[in-house]
């Protein structure tokens, strides 16, 4: 396949001919990639580049409408049934929403002055209401519910005819398999299976160990599970559900407005996003594209725009639609999460185990809301199979907070030959040889705390907020505090004075206090962060809790056998041997017995007698608003009860936020962030019963 740029060839003063070549340039193109998309699964080229070749073509046909044909990709909806699924044909066909590309606010204020010209609506008459949400980046599904039970769940497909999926959507957790209350003898409620991001990042992470192929982006790796013709392997991949919207109905009337009908299908058990709201006119419309703009980021899965559908069903009705686009509903999208550009070069990172990651250097791209210049390539192995060398077209993909990386390769970008990359045999920074564990995917710099690149990833990891929460030891300071022979080890650190680091450049001498502060501050810890700081390879915060909880003691960790600490909660063979590795190893106990003399401590308390046991042990919950039955008070006896913790505030570190009426920015925080939100009945249960 060619290169897919070309000219830009709108402009209508072009010579037909060269046009007609552009034109069927195009169709080829389109026609591949639409199969790698829909059919394959497998896109070959990101989702904006498409877009743009589309519209190329649409803006070709429009300046010169003789060269349009019926089979132009421009001239139907596009996805194909697979073989191995069942057709389903159907009831209503499934359509699509105009895409608006605009992405300013121009966008909204297009739509609503679409919509008031269609009805008729003049100047001065009132705002009309919308309903607002968020579009989702998955696959859409047709769930059909008879008598309360679902049937049927069957893919888009072309709109008319899609895949029967059922199989592969049973075994969504969060799909009902019966609706709640009196449901009509029929009931299709459409929607969208998305993977949520940490998900997709986990079964990519799944992937790279076992050397297996990774997934592109969360779509992908949703739509390939829902058409995935094995069950037990759909099983596997996390999915998620959001509806949005209704198929067939017979036996019902549904209320007068798209939110009422939503909040009826929430009532039927069906999750329904809460990011969503009824807003007045163009200004409500603006308004809600910048607010979901400003939180797409801390969104736990990917959109690509939010969805404006006119409330009242009876004008849905009088406005109808234009071939296969409903006039009362519009996409306004985002900037894209994924673009091409040029690798330019590929230099390697040591991080603090010492791992070797193959960076890629890009030609700056604005993607996903800024501007990127450097990605991961994860490991050779993954640069390998996705065939990347430098000078290539890549397609680099950055959402949410998670690391830009580099996805694949645009094929047929390549115009001579380049040598493949190669792992460097020595440390970049220290020189120590580069090993790889025998059948392990890593490469990693054996110098360990000798190593500058470990030993400023080690200081940084240590000083971390969830470790030992030491504010001010960020990036440049440790870049000079290593570089100019001042911290050698982590226990230097609690030698250092005002003076010292006042020297540095860029080091006012109040900032300078505020560090040596913090470090002393930092003396009084837990065990469970002191473990964590440690940073054990596989030793999460997750990890240095259980350990914490069942040794009490540093000393008796540090002298657990395999058998020991393999009785540990979560504890495998791998991270066992791997606490064993670095306890055995004396320069780090040394560091830890000088962190001891240094006055680094905990309470005591903390170890394996006083451990909190029961339901709740090591979580901790957010109380906001009126719960139905309990007091404040009573929520949380029964919380601490349990071994839980109440928290003020809402953080990432909050596991549940229990939820009542009138609850207020605690729950906005909470879904902002992707903290699960309960009600009392949902706390009841988490309590037991
Ligand atoms: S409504 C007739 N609402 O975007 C209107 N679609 O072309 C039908 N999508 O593939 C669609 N989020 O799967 C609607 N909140 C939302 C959506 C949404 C994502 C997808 C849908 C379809 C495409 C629309």
């Amino acid at each position: 396949m060619q290169a897919p740029s070309g000219p830009q060839a709108s402009d209508a003063d072009r010579l037909p001919a060269a046009a007609t070549t552009r034109v069927e340039q195009l169709r080829a193109l389109l026609h591949h990639h639409a199969h790698r998309y829909y059919v394959l699964d497998a896109p070959e080229i990101p989702d904006a580049e498409y877009d743009r070749l589309f519209h190329e073509l649409q803006a070709l046909e429009t300046a010169h409408p003789a060269l349009r044909t019926p089979d132009s990709p421009t001239q139907r909806v596009l996805g194909r049934v697979l073989d191995g699924f069942e057709p389903v044909r159907h009831a209503v066909p499934m359509l699509s929403i105009r895409t608006e590309t605009d992405t300013t606010e121009g966008g909204a204020i297009a739509f609503d002055a679409r919509v008031r010209r269609e009805l008729g609506r003049a100047e001065g008459d009132p705002a009309l209401d919308y309903a607002v949400e968020l579009k989702f980046d998955g696959l859409a599904i047709n769930l059909r519910y008879e008598d309360g039970v679902l049937v049927r769940a069957a893919t888009r497909g072309d709109g008319e005819t899609g895949e029967d999926v059922t199989q592969n959507i049973r075994t969504i957790g969060q799909i009902p398999l019966r609706l709640q209350g009196a449901a009509p003898p029929v009931l299709e409620v459409r929607g969208e299976v998305y993977m949520r991001r940490d998900d997709f990042e986990r079964l990519n992470e799944r992937q790279r160990e076992r050397g297996d192929k990774t997934f592109v982006n969360p779509r992908n790796a949703a739509a390939g599970a829902v058409r995935q013709l094995d069950p037990a392997i759909a099983a596997q991949r996390p999915l998620s559900f959001y509806a949005y919207g209704l198929g067939e109905v017979r036996g019902w009337e549904p209320p007068s407005t798209h939110s009422a009908t939503l909040d009826t299908l929430a009532a039927h058990g069906l999750p329904v996003c809460a990011d969503r709201a009824v807003v007045q006119g163009a200004a409500g419309l603006v308004a809600f594209h910048h607010r979901i703009a400003q939180r797409r980021d801390a969104l736990p899965f990917d959109i690509d725009g939010v969805v404006y559908k006119v409330d009242s069903l009876e004008l849905q009705r009088r406005l109808g639609f234009v071939t296969r686009e409903p006039r009362w509903a519009v996409a306004h999208k985002y900037p894209a999460q994924e673009q091409m550009t040029r690798l330019n070069g590929i230099e390697v990172q040591v991080g603090r185990t010492g791992k070797l990651t193959p960076v890629a250097k890009l030609e700056p791209v604005f993607v996903g809301g800024t501007t990127v210049s450097n990605a991961t390539l994860h490991n050779l192995f993954e640069l390998r199979r996705k065939g990347v060398r430098v000078g290539d077209t890549v397609i680099v993909r950055r959402a949410g907070d998670v690391i830009p990386e580099v996805v694949g390769r645009v094929p047929g970008t390549r115009a001579a030959y380049v040598p493949n990359f190669r792992m460097p045999t020595h440390c970049p920074v220290c020189d120590s040889p580069v090993q790889r564990e025998p059948g392990g995917i890593d490469h990693r710099c054996t110098g360990g705390l000798y190593c500058a690149a470990q030993r400023k990833q080690a200081l940084l990891h240590f000083a971390g907020r969830r470790a030992m929460d030491i504010e001010g030891l960020g990036d440049k300071l440790v870049e000079q505090l290593v570089d100019g022979g001042i911290v050698r080890t982590l226990p230097d650190l609690y030698t250092l004075g005002v003076a010292k680091l006042a020297a540095l450049e860029r080091m006012a001498d109040k900032s300078a206090a505020n560090v040596v502060a913090a470090i002393a501050a930092s003396r009084q810890t837990t065990m469970a962060r002191f473990i964590f700081a440690l940073g054990i390879r596989h030793v999460g915060e997750a990890t240095a809790r259980d350990l914490a909880r069942h040794f009490g003691g540093i000393d008796r960790l540090m002298d657990a056998s395999l058998d020991e600490l393999l009785q540990v909660n979560d504890v495998g063979p791998v991270v066992a041997h791997s606490i064993r590795t670095f306890f055995e190893q004396p320069h780090h106990r040394e560091i830890v017995h000088a962190l001891r003399a240094a006055g680094v401590g905990w309470d005591e308390h903390e170890g394996a007698a006083a451990a909190p046991a029961g339901l709740l042990a090591g979580k901790t919950l957010v109380l906001t608003g009126t719960l139905p039955t309990l007091t404040r008070d009573e929520a949380r006896a029964l919380i601490e009860a349990a071994g839980g913790k109440v928290a003020g505030s809402v953080s990432k570190k909050t596991h549940f936020v229990v939820a009542g009426e009138e609850a207020g920015s605690k729950l906005d925080k909470a879904r902002e962030i992707g903290v699960p939100v309960l009600d009392e009945a949902g706390l009841r249960a988490l309590l037991g019963g």
